[in-house]
Protein backbone atom coordinates (compact mmCIF):
# COMPACT_ATOMS: atom_id res chain seq x y z
CA UNK A 1 0.00 0.00 0.00
CA UNK A 2 1.42 3.32 -0.88
CA UNK A 3 0.31 6.50 1.15
CA UNK A 4 -0.36 9.30 -0.15
CA UNK A 5 -1.11 12.95 1.67
CA UNK A 6 -2.75 15.12 -1.25
CA UNK A 7 -1.35 19.38 -0.60
CA UNK A 8 -3.62 21.66 -2.71
CA UNK A 9 -7.50 21.55 -3.82
CA UNK A 10 -7.46 22.82 -7.20
CA UNK A 11 -8.29 20.95 -10.14
CA UNK A 12 -5.16 18.51 -10.07
CA UNK A 13 -5.68 17.35 -6.68
CA UNK A 14 -9.25 16.58 -7.32
CA UNK A 15 -8.45 14.50 -10.52
CA UNK A 16 -5.50 12.88 -8.66
CA UNK A 17 -7.87 12.46 -5.45
CA UNK A 18 -10.11 10.56 -7.38
CA UNK A 19 -8.00 8.68 -9.45
CA UNK A 20 -6.42 7.23 -6.34
CA UNK A 21 -9.55 6.47 -4.31
CA UNK A 22 -10.53 4.38 -6.86
CA UNK A 23 -7.09 2.17 -6.85
CA UNK A 24 -6.77 -0.37 -4.29
CA UNK A 25 -2.80 -0.25 -3.70
CA UNK A 26 -2.83 3.47 -2.94
CA UNK A 27 -4.45 4.98 0.08
CA UNK A 28 -4.65 9.03 0.16
CA UNK A 29 -4.14 9.52 4.21
CA UNK A 30 -5.02 13.43 3.77
CA UNK A 31 -5.70 15.94 2.03
CA UNK A 32 -4.03 20.00 2.86
CA UNK A 33 -5.52 22.77 1.87
CA UNK A 34 -5.04 26.30 2.69
CA UNK A 35 -8.60 27.11 3.32
CA UNK A 36 -11.61 25.01 4.10
CA UNK A 37 -14.01 25.69 1.60
CA UNK A 38 -11.57 24.46 -0.83
CA UNK A 39 -11.63 20.89 1.23
CA UNK A 40 -15.41 20.79 1.57
CA UNK A 41 -15.20 18.39 -2.02
CA UNK A 42 -13.07 15.85 -0.37
CA UNK A 43 -15.31 13.87 1.12
CA UNK A 44 -15.35 10.34 1.58
CA UNK A 45 -13.95 9.79 4.91
CA UNK A 46 -10.60 10.97 3.76
CA UNK A 47 -8.94 13.28 6.87
CA UNK A 48 -8.27 16.89 5.52
CA UNK A 49 -6.72 19.22 6.94
CA UNK A 50 -5.79 23.37 6.72
CA UNK A 51 -2.53 23.74 8.90
CA UNK A 52 0.67 22.97 7.10
CA UNK A 53 1.99 22.04 10.59
CA UNK A 54 -0.49 19.35 11.02
CA UNK A 55 0.49 16.95 7.70
CA UNK A 56 -0.10 13.61 8.51
CA UNK A 57 2.82 10.63 7.67
CA UNK A 58 2.87 9.14 4.42
CA UNK A 59 5.60 7.70 1.56
CA UNK A 60 4.37 10.61 -0.91
CA UNK A 61 3.61 14.08 -0.37
CA UNK A 62 2.20 15.23 -3.83
CA UNK A 63 2.13 19.65 -3.69
CA UNK A 64 -1.18 19.98 -6.52
CA UNK A 65 -0.16 23.68 -6.35
CA UNK A 66 0.26 26.80 -8.25
CA UNK A 67 3.70 26.75 -9.72
CA UNK A 68 4.69 29.87 -7.91
CA UNK A 69 3.82 28.80 -4.46
CA UNK A 70 6.00 25.16 -4.99
CA UNK A 71 8.93 26.76 -3.72
CA UNK A 72 7.45 28.77 -0.31
CA UNK A 73 4.95 26.32 0.44
CA UNK A 74 7.95 23.39 0.19
CA UNK A 75 9.49 25.05 2.54
CA UNK A 76 6.88 25.50 5.49
CA UNK A 77 6.45 21.47 5.52
CA UNK A 78 7.98 19.91 8.26
CA UNK A 79 8.19 15.99 7.06
CA UNK A 80 10.59 12.60 9.09
CA UNK A 81 9.56 10.95 5.99
CA UNK A 82 8.92 10.07 2.70
CA UNK A 83 8.83 12.12 -1.35
CA UNK A 84 7.94 14.79 -1.80
CA UNK A 85 6.74 15.84 -5.11
CA UNK A 86 5.28 18.41 -7.58
CA UNK A 87 2.76 18.22 -10.36
CA UNK A 88 4.39 20.74 -12.50
CA UNK A 89 5.29 20.67 -15.69
CA UNK A 90 7.46 23.97 -15.52
CA UNK A 91 9.08 23.88 -12.10
CA UNK A 92 12.52 22.06 -11.77
CA UNK A 93 12.59 19.64 -9.09
CA UNK A 94 15.72 21.46 -7.54
CA UNK A 95 13.02 23.96 -6.34
CA UNK A 96 11.68 21.90 -3.69
CA UNK A 97 13.88 21.87 -0.29
CA UNK A 98 17.54 19.74 -0.84
CA UNK A 99 16.97 18.03 2.99
CA UNK A 100 13.66 15.69 1.51
CA UNK A 101 13.91 12.95 -1.18
CA UNK A 102 12.25 14.92 -4.06
CA UNK A 103 10.39 14.21 -7.14
CA UNK A 104 8.19 15.08 -9.60
CA UNK A 105 4.85 13.48 -10.86
CA UNK A 106 3.69 15.46 -13.51
CA UNK A 107 0.94 14.11 -15.72
CA UNK A 108 0.55 15.59 -19.18
CA UNK A 109 -3.29 16.63 -19.75
CA UNK A 110 -5.09 19.70 -19.34
CA UNK A 111 -7.51 19.42 -16.26
CA UNK A 112 -10.90 21.37 -15.90
CA UNK A 113 -12.81 20.57 -12.57
CA UNK A 114 -16.10 18.23 -12.79
CA UNK A 115 -14.59 16.78 -16.13
CA UNK A 116 -13.82 13.33 -16.21
CA UNK A 117 -10.65 11.84 -17.55
CA UNK A 118 -9.11 8.69 -18.16
CA UNK A 119 -5.75 8.59 -16.44
CA UNK A 120 -4.85 4.99 -18.10
CA UNK A 121 -4.39 7.13 -21.11
CA UNK A 122 -2.17 9.91 -19.94
CA UNK A 123 1.58 10.13 -19.51
CA UNK A 124 2.69 10.71 -16.39
CA UNK A 125 6.20 12.02 -16.40
CA UNK A 126 8.56 11.42 -13.14
CA UNK A 127 11.55 12.47 -11.94
CA UNK A 128 13.46 11.36 -8.63
CA UNK A 129 16.71 11.55 -7.20
CA UNK A 130 17.75 7.95 -6.40
CA UNK A 131 16.46 4.20 -7.94
CA UNK A 132 14.32 3.42 -4.26
CA UNK A 133 12.42 6.62 -5.58
CA UNK A 134 12.00 5.98 -8.89
CA UNK A 135 10.76 2.42 -7.97
CA UNK A 136 7.73 4.35 -6.03
CA UNK A 137 7.48 7.22 -7.49
CA UNK A 138 6.81 4.63 -10.51
CA UNK A 139 4.72 2.14 -8.99
CA UNK A 140 2.03 4.85 -7.79
CA UNK A 141 2.47 6.44 -11.44
CA UNK A 142 1.65 2.53 -13.02
CA UNK A 143 -1.30 2.21 -10.74
CA UNK A 144 -3.11 4.73 -12.53
CA UNK A 145 -1.49 4.98 -16.09
CA UNK A 146 -0.11 3.05 -18.95
CA UNK A 147 2.00 5.38 -20.17
CA UNK A 148 5.11 6.24 -17.43
CA UNK A 149 7.75 8.32 -18.58
CA UNK A 150 11.26 8.91 -16.91
CA UNK A 151 11.84 12.48 -17.58
CA UNK A 152 14.70 15.14 -16.20
CA UNK A 153 13.39 18.63 -15.30
CA UNK A 154 14.78 20.26 -18.89
CA UNK A 155 13.15 17.59 -21.29
CA UNK A 156 9.64 18.09 -18.93
CA UNK A 157 10.33 21.92 -19.28
CA UNK A 158 10.19 22.05 -23.24
CA UNK A 159 7.64 19.17 -23.04
CA UNK A 160 5.38 21.36 -21.18
CA UNK A 161 6.14 24.12 -23.62
CA UNK A 162 5.01 21.90 -26.83
CA UNK A 163 1.83 21.15 -24.74
CA UNK A 164 1.27 25.26 -24.25
CA UNK A 165 2.00 25.32 -28.04
CA UNK A 166 -0.25 22.19 -29.12
CA UNK A 167 -2.93 22.77 -26.65
CA UNK A 168 -3.54 26.56 -24.88
CA UNK A 169 -2.35 28.03 -28.77
CA UNK A 170 -4.79 25.54 -30.63
CA UNK A 171 -7.76 26.12 -27.82
CA UNK A 172 -7.49 29.56 -28.15
CA UNK A 173 -7.87 29.95 -31.80
CA UNK A 174 -10.98 27.68 -31.09
CA UNK A 175 -12.71 30.58 -29.42
CA UNK A 176 -11.57 32.98 -31.56
CA UNK A 177 -13.24 30.71 -34.69
CA UNK A 178 -16.35 30.40 -31.57
CA UNK A 179 -16.29 33.94 -31.64
CA UNK A 180 -16.05 35.07 -34.84
CA UNK A 181 -18.92 32.01 -35.59
CA UNK A 182 -21.62 33.96 -33.25
CA UNK A 183 -21.19 37.31 -34.55
CA UNK A 184 -21.39 35.90 -38.27
CA UNK A 185 -24.48 33.63 -37.14
CA UNK A 186 -23.04 30.40 -37.59
CA UNK A 187 -22.96 27.66 -35.87
CA UNK A 188 -19.34 26.54 -33.83
CA UNK A 189 -20.65 23.19 -34.05
CA UNK A 190 -20.17 23.02 -37.10
CA UNK A 191 -16.64 23.00 -36.84
CA UNK A 192 -16.60 19.77 -34.47
CA UNK A 193 -15.96 17.19 -37.15
CA UNK A 194 -13.29 18.88 -38.59
CA UNK A 195 -11.81 19.74 -35.49
CA UNK A 196 -11.95 16.12 -34.81
CA UNK A 197 -10.36 14.91 -37.72
CA UNK A 198 -7.60 17.61 -37.57
CA UNK A 199 -6.92 16.11 -33.71
CA UNK A 200 -7.41 12.58 -35.07
CA UNK A 201 -4.99 12.57 -38.37
CA UNK A 202 -1.56 14.08 -36.55
CA UNK A 203 -1.83 10.56 -35.26
CA UNK A 204 -1.15 9.04 -38.80
CA UNK A 205 0.99 12.14 -40.61
CA UNK A 206 2.98 14.67 -38.93
CA UNK A 207 1.56 18.08 -38.60
CA UNK A 208 3.74 19.01 -41.27
CA UNK A 209 1.97 16.71 -43.84
CA UNK A 210 -1.34 17.39 -42.43
CA UNK A 211 -1.35 21.30 -43.36
CA UNK A 212 -4.00 22.84 -45.05
CA UNK A 213 -5.50 26.02 -46.33
CA UNK A 214 -4.77 29.22 -48.14
CA UNK A 215 -1.75 30.11 -46.77
CA UNK A 216 -0.05 27.02 -47.66
CA UNK A 217 -1.13 26.91 -51.17
CA UNK A 218 -0.26 30.51 -50.83
CA UNK A 219 -3.61 31.55 -51.97
CA UNK A 220 -2.84 35.26 -52.01
CA UNK A 221 -6.31 36.50 -53.10
CA UNK A 222 -8.23 34.62 -50.33
CA UNK A 223 -6.01 35.43 -47.79
CA UNK A 224 -6.64 39.35 -48.21
CA UNK A 225 -10.00 38.60 -48.80
CA UNK A 226 -9.99 36.79 -45.10
CA UNK A 227 -8.42 39.16 -43.50
CA UNK A 228 -10.17 42.34 -44.84
CA UNK A 229 -13.06 40.44 -42.96
CA UNK A 230 -11.67 40.26 -39.21
CA UNK A 231 -13.29 43.32 -37.55
CA UNK A 232 -10.63 43.74 -34.81
CA UNK A 233 -7.21 44.41 -34.94
CA UNK A 234 -5.94 41.61 -32.86
CA UNK A 235 -7.72 39.01 -34.94
CA UNK A 236 -6.25 40.86 -38.40
CA UNK A 237 -2.58 40.82 -36.80
CA UNK A 238 -2.93 36.94 -35.35
CA UNK A 239 -4.01 36.24 -38.72
CA UNK A 240 -1.28 37.85 -41.04
CA UNK A 241 1.23 36.36 -38.05
CA UNK A 242 0.04 32.60 -38.42
CA UNK A 243 -0.43 32.49 -42.49
CA UNK A 244 3.11 33.98 -42.85
CA UNK A 245 4.86 31.41 -40.49
CA UNK A 246 1.97 28.85 -42.56
CA UNK A 247 3.89 29.82 -45.96
CA UNK A 248 7.22 30.20 -44.39
CA UNK A 249 7.01 26.96 -43.74
CA UNK A 250 6.41 25.37 -46.95
CA UNK A 251 8.92 27.90 -48.13
CA UNK A 252 6.94 30.44 -49.45
CA UNK A 253 6.36 34.29 -48.58
CA UNK A 254 3.38 36.65 -48.45
N1 LIG B 1 -4.48 22.19 -14.76
C1 LIG B 1 -3.80 21.40 -15.52
O1 LIG B 1 -4.29 21.03 -16.58
C2 LIG B 1 -2.44 20.90 -15.09
C3 LIG B 1 -1.90 19.78 -15.75
C4 LIG B 1 -0.67 19.27 -15.32
C5 LIG B 1 0.00 19.86 -14.26
N2 LIG B 1 -0.53 20.98 -13.66
C6 LIG B 1 0.22 21.55 -12.52
O2 LIG B 1 -0.42 21.16 -11.31
C7 LIG B 1 -0.31 22.21 -10.34
C8 LIG B 1 -1.69 22.61 -9.86
O3 LIG B 1 -2.43 23.09 -10.97
P1 LIG B 1 -4.03 23.21 -10.90
O4 LIG B 1 -4.48 23.35 -12.30
O5 LIG B 1 -4.60 22.18 -10.03
O6 LIG B 1 -4.17 24.64 -10.21
P2 LIG B 1 -5.48 25.26 -9.52
O7 LIG B 1 -6.69 24.53 -9.92
O8 LIG B 1 -5.38 26.74 -9.78
O9 LIG B 1 -5.21 25.00 -7.99
C9 LIG B 1 -4.10 25.57 -7.35
C10 LIG B 1 -4.08 25.13 -5.90
O10 LIG B 1 -2.91 25.68 -5.29
C11 LIG B 1 -3.29 26.27 -4.07
N3 LIG B 1 -2.37 27.32 -3.71
C12 LIG B 1 -1.96 28.38 -4.45
N4 LIG B 1 -1.09 29.15 -3.73
C13 LIG B 1 -0.96 28.54 -2.53
C14 LIG B 1 -0.24 28.84 -1.36
N5 LIG B 1 0.57 29.91 -1.27
N6 LIG B 1 -0.35 28.00 -0.29
C15 LIG B 1 -1.15 26.91 -0.34
N7 LIG B 1 -1.88 26.57 -1.43
C16 LIG B 1 -1.78 27.38 -2.51
C17 LIG B 1 -4.68 26.82 -4.35
O11 LIG B 1 -5.33 27.13 -3.17
P3 LIG B 1 -6.57 28.19 -3.15
O12 LIG B 1 -7.71 27.48 -3.78
O13 LIG B 1 -6.74 28.49 -1.72
O14 LIG B 1 -6.11 29.38 -3.96
C18 LIG B 1 -5.28 25.61 -5.08
O15 LIG B 1 -5.66 24.61 -4.18
C19 LIG B 1 0.50 23.31 -11.01
O16 LIG B 1 1.84 23.16 -10.69
C20 LIG B 1 0.27 23.07 -12.49
O17 LIG B 1 1.34 23.54 -13.28
C21 LIG B 1 -1.72 21.49 -14.04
Amino acid sequence: MINVVILGTGNVAKHLFDAFMAQKGVKVVQVYGRNEKGLSVFGQGTPTTSDISAIANADIYILAISDDAIAKVSTLLDLQQGLVVHTSGSIPMKALPKKYSRGVFYPLQSFTYGRKVDFKEIPICIEAETEADYELLGRLASSLSDQVVIMNSKQRKALHLAAVMANNFSNHMYHLAHEFCDQNGVSFKLLHPLIQETANKIQDVTPYDAQTGPARRNDKGTLKKQRSRLKSKNQKRLYKLLSKSIAKTYGKKL
